[in-house]
Order: structure tokens, then sequence, then C-alpha cells
């Protein structure tokens, strides 16, 4: 395929989660590791593209290896406890210091918007505030983590506020007490405490590594919450770093999981794009832990037709379904039914009535990817049910080239003089399409 072609396909096959993407929450959480790394200014870049195709972002940025290094600057040295930083009174200074360098540093980044770089014209527009309300973790374990502190209160609405009028909503790890004093938090926690009180759609936790691993090393795409448990449980007696870091960030989904955010990614910081694979293509680029790796049949609604239109398209180009328009679909979506996986409609079939006692199931279309799993015969069981429930006595199926799937189906083949008139008169001769039957009972 020329590198024209291949490029239309891809901007295509991504519409289908553009319009799903578009105006959905999700929180990003971003590590001070995540700032030091060189892919940085493409991670920028694509979260500024996701602003632009409508979806609402709240970015929460981190900064433990920078607070660290600052401090070792100054001779300071931190006591860690339970994988938490005891922070000292005296050491609130510098990381004020380094964490509002770093909100700078990033508000700089999205700015940038000259006519050869990517964000040419994005016009992003960040906003910061004492969005989150904090309080000390307290003592744990006999030790003080003194100014360590929690989320005691996410400013739900203010935030909300913000994203409606079109900002991206940045936070540190620095949450604001009502007494007035500042805390040091950890940004995965605000970053699930933000994505539960906002009732968030995803949760995307940028790591450095691909994903979760399995025992041989390769990357798990989607897992769900037992799946998750196991892993988690085993990482966080790690004593590898990055294997504590995925744990962590499992663990944070996991919490989110169980607030009804029901969809988290783990994406490397590392990779350049791996952002957008994961968001936007079928194979994605990292790890989901969700409640629904299983597909969803169901009755299709208007939202899903673009995602039709995309299934079918490639199917009409060769002839194979007879061409449909957006306005026609418009009109007929209530006779389709859809399988939705991941935000992504990957089958869809439909049922007309023909006469008072027959349907005819029309548009039966499966994306290629997730052919041969018994999804066709899925819709077709759903169809004969609805059918049966409307108190059809036949069902009909003109096809051109799956008359043999059919059959195996328990179809009949038939004649065109046995469609009900109406339909009859509408059969395209050029198609010279076969006519099946089936009794249902
Ligand atoms: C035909 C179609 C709906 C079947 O859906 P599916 O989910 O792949 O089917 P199932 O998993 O239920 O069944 C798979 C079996 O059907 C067979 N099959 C698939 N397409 C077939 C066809 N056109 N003719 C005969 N058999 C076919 C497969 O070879 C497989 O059999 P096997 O396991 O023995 O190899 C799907 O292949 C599709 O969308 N095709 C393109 C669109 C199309 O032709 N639609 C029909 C228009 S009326």
């Amino acid at each position: 395929m020329s590198v024209n072609k291949q490029m239309i396909e891809l901007f295509r096959a991504s519409s289908t989660y553009i319009n799903a993407h578009r105006n959905k929450v999700f929180v990003v959480s971003l590590s001070g590791e995540a700032q030091a790394d060189n892919n940085l200014a493409n991670i920028v870049y694509d979260i500024s593209l996701l602003h632009s195709l409508g979806v609402k972002i709240v970015l929460i940025h981190g900064s433990r290896p920078q607070i660290t290094e600052a401090l070792a600057a100054q001779g300071k040295q931190s006591d860690y406890h339970r994988n938490l930083r005891v922070t000292e009174p005296d050491c609130i200074k510098t990381i004020k210091q380094v964490v509002g360098g770093l909100s700078v540093d990033l508000e700089a980044l999205f700015s940038m918007g000259t006519s050869n770089s990517p964000m040419h014209g994005a016009d992003v527009r960040l906003c910061r505030g004492n969005f989150i309300t904090a309080k000390p973790i307290g003592v744990h374990d006999g030790i003080d983590f003194q100014y360590t502190g929690a989320v005691r209160k996410v400013q739900t609405l203010a935030i909300e506020k913000e994203l409606v009028n079109n900002n991206i909503v940045m936070l540190s790890n620095l949450g604001y007490s009502s007494t007035g004093e500042v805390f040091n938090l950890s940004a995965e926690e605000i970053a699930t405490e933000v994505a539960i009180s906002l009732g968030a759609d995803k949760l995307i936790l940028m790591i450095p590594a691909d994903g979760v691993l399995d025992a041989s090393g390769e990357l798990i795409k989607s897992l769900n919450e037992k799946e998750a448990k196991n892993h988690a449980s085993k990482l966080s007696l790690s004593g590898d770093p990055v294997e504590l870091c995925i744990g962590n960030a499992i663990e944070a989904a996991l919490r989110a999981y169980s607030h009804d955010v029901h969809r988290s990614h783990l994406i490397s910081f590392k990779k350049n794009g791996a952002l957008l694979q994961e968001l936007f293509t079928r194979d994605g680029n990292g790890s989901l832990i969700s409640n629904d790796n299983f597909d969803q049949l169901r009755p299709a609604s208007i939202n899903d037709i673009a995602g039709i239109l995309a299934l079918i398209k490639p199917l009409e180009e060769t002839g194979i379904l007879v061409e449909r328009s957006r306005e026609l679909l418009e009109i007929e979506i209530k006779n389709f039914v859809v399988i939705e996986l991941e935000d992504s409609i990957i089958a869809c079939a439909a049922l007309y009535p023909i006469s008072k006692d027959s349907g005819e199931v029309a548009c039966i279309a499966i994306h290629p990817d997730y052919q041969r799993d018994g999804l066709g015969d899925r819709l077709l069981i759903n169809l004969e049910k609805t059918a049966f429930g409307k108190g059809f006595s036949f069902l009909f199926v003109l096809t051109t080239v799956a008359s043999h799937w059919f059959l195996e189906k328990g179809f009949e083949q038939s004649e065109v003089d046995a469609l009900p008139a109406r339909r009859k008169n509408l059969y395209n001769l050029q198609r010279k399409s076969k006519v099946l039957k089936k009794a249902i009972s």
C-alpha cells in the first residue's frame, strides 16, 4: 500500500475512535519520571491533539525524582515508608519551588505553537488552581509523615466548569489544607481521586514500560479486575522500581475501577505515539484494565451510525453490501443491532419487516479482525429471536457471497417469487442476489 493510501486508511479507521472519544473526560497522570523523559514533548503534543478532538482532559503531573534531586543538591535526603516520602517541614519550600517550576515548564510546552511545530494553531488553554483540598496522612506504624498528604476533597464542580469552557485542567501533586498549608501528595492518588469524583470515562497512567507484561515479557493488552489484582499483588513484592511503578498504576486503576471508573489505561511514556496508538487503533499500545473486555451485543442507536458506516463502507465498495447513506441509516437505525468492543462497533446486522409475517436479515457484517469467532452466529440468533418476538414466521435473506454461510444456519434456497410482493418489487435484478428463506419457530 502506498504511503498516501496507508495514511488515508489509518485516518478513516481512527474516525470511529474520534467520534467515540469526543466530549469524554480523560484524567491523565504524568509522573515526574515522564516529565524527565525525552518523549515529553511528544506526549504534550498528543494530549493537545486529544484536546483538539474534543476530549476533556485533566492532567496531573508528579515531581518525585525532581524533588529528590533538588533536596539532594541541598544535602537533604527523605525517609520513605510504604513507598511514600516522609515530607519534613523544611523540605516544603523546595518542593513548592520544584513543583511550580515543573508546572510552568509544562505550560510553556502546551503553549508552543510555532508554524513548524505539530501544535501550530492548536490554541490550547491550560487552567490551574486550588482544586485539591488535602489532609495530612498522619502517623502510620509510628512514623509521622508530616507534610505528606492525602486527598480530602476534589473541587469537582470547579473542574467541570473549566472543562466545559474547553480548558485543559492541570494539577500538580500538591494539595492545600483548610488551614492554609501545602501538602505533598502522590500524583497517581490525585489522578485517581479526580477521575472518581468526575466519573471520568478513562484514567490514563503514563508508566515507564509498555504496559502490564506476562511471564514471557509479552504485553497484556487487556485485563479484567481479577487479572489486574493478581498482577498487582505480584508486582507490589518486586524490588524493581519499574515493576513497582506498574504495580502502583494497577492499584490506582483498581481503586478507580471499584468506584465506577471502569477503564484505565497503562501506557508507556517512553514510546513516541503510544498514547495515540492506544486510544485510536484497534491493536492499542498499552494495557487496558476494564470491566468490558467482553463485547456487548445491543440494539443500535443514532450514536452508532459513524461506527456502522466505518464497518460497512469497505463491504459496500466491493459490492458485498448494498450502499446505505448516513441519512438512510438514520431512518433505519432502529432495525439494527451492533456488537461493541471497547468503544468501537465491530459487528452489525439488521432486521427489516417486509410483510405481516416475515422479516429480512440484512447488512450483517463482522469486522475482519473478529470474523470466525461466532459473532455472525450470535447476531443471527439475536435477530431470529426478535423476529419470533414480532410474530414473524419466516426470515429471508438476499445475499451475493454468503449463501453457504446462511445455508449452514438453517436457511434454504428460495427464489425471488417467494418474496412478499412489496419486497419483490424492490429486488435488484442486476445484483442477482440469491434468495434464502428460513422458517422460524
Ligand atoms: C459472513 C459473516 C457475517 C460470518 O460471520 P462470522 O462471525 O465470521 O461467522 P461465524 O464465526 O459465525 O462462522 C464462521 C464460519 O463461517 C464461514 N464463513 C464465513 N463467511 C462465509 C461465506 N461467505 N460463505 C460460507 N462460509 C462462510 C467461515 O469459514 C467459518 O467456518 P469455519 O469455522 O468452518 O471455517 C462474516 O464473515 C462477514 O461479515 N462477512 C463479510 C460481509 C458479508 O458477507 N455479509 C453477508 C451479507 S448478506
